[in-house]
């Protein structure tokens, strides 16, 4: 059996037609959305390279506000994001949703300061790293938080890189914030 999926992206609903029970976030997102920034790694939720973020609204003392999750696309279900805001990489340029943004820029503060600290290494891991900044970003930096090292790593724990190092992503994070 087949089921309608709808989810928000870019403020817009997206409504996808017969999406089997069994397909995955990141089938969906590459091959039936063509959106092949989020990339494939190990498929079992090990690497990060499939990462995306996904946001819901939560009830706060303040009122609700969204609450951002970095997620392994590979090893989510695609219903899983029935109803919920839905970001890949493709979607990190100027956006009413994302808030201290430079009017000068038309990246995200997370690429910028990947660019700016020479984070971006291979085309496998980097869209990955860019998400989970993404979702570091709108959490704590949006929340006025500061990004130390030490929660740089823990935020960036779930992304692997096997050919170079972590030093200017976590470099990146803690630019990001400043
Ligand atoms: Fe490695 Fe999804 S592809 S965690
Ligand atoms: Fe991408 Fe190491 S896996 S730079």
């Amino acid at each position: 059996t087949t089921s309608a999926l709808q989810f928000l992206r870019r403020g817009q609903a997206v409504t996808l037609h017969d999406v089997p029970p069994d397909r995955t976030l990141l089938e969906v997102l590459r091959e039936d959305l063509g959106c092949t920034g989020t990339k494939e790694g190990c498929a079992e939720g090990d690497c990060g390279a499939c990462t995306v973020v996904i946001a819901e609204a939560v009830a706060t003392p303040a009122g609700e506000q969204l609450r951002y999750s970095a997620i392994n696309s590979c090893i989510r279900l695609a219903h899983s994001v029935q109803g919920l805001a839905l970001w890949t990489v493709e979607d990190l340029v100027r956006d009413p949703l994302i808030t201290r943004e430079d009017p000068a820029s038309t990246v995200h503060p997370a690429q910028a300061a990947m660019v700016s600290c020479h984070g971006s290494q291979c085309g496998f891991c980097t869209p990955g790293f860019v998400m989970s900044l993404f979702g570091m970003y709108q959490n704590r930096v949006c929340q006025g938080q500061p990004i130390t090292r030490e929660l740089a790593q823990h935020d960036l724990s779930g992304n692997l890189c096997r050919c170079t190092g972590y030093r200017p992503i976590l470099d990146a994070a803690e630019q990001m914030a400043q």
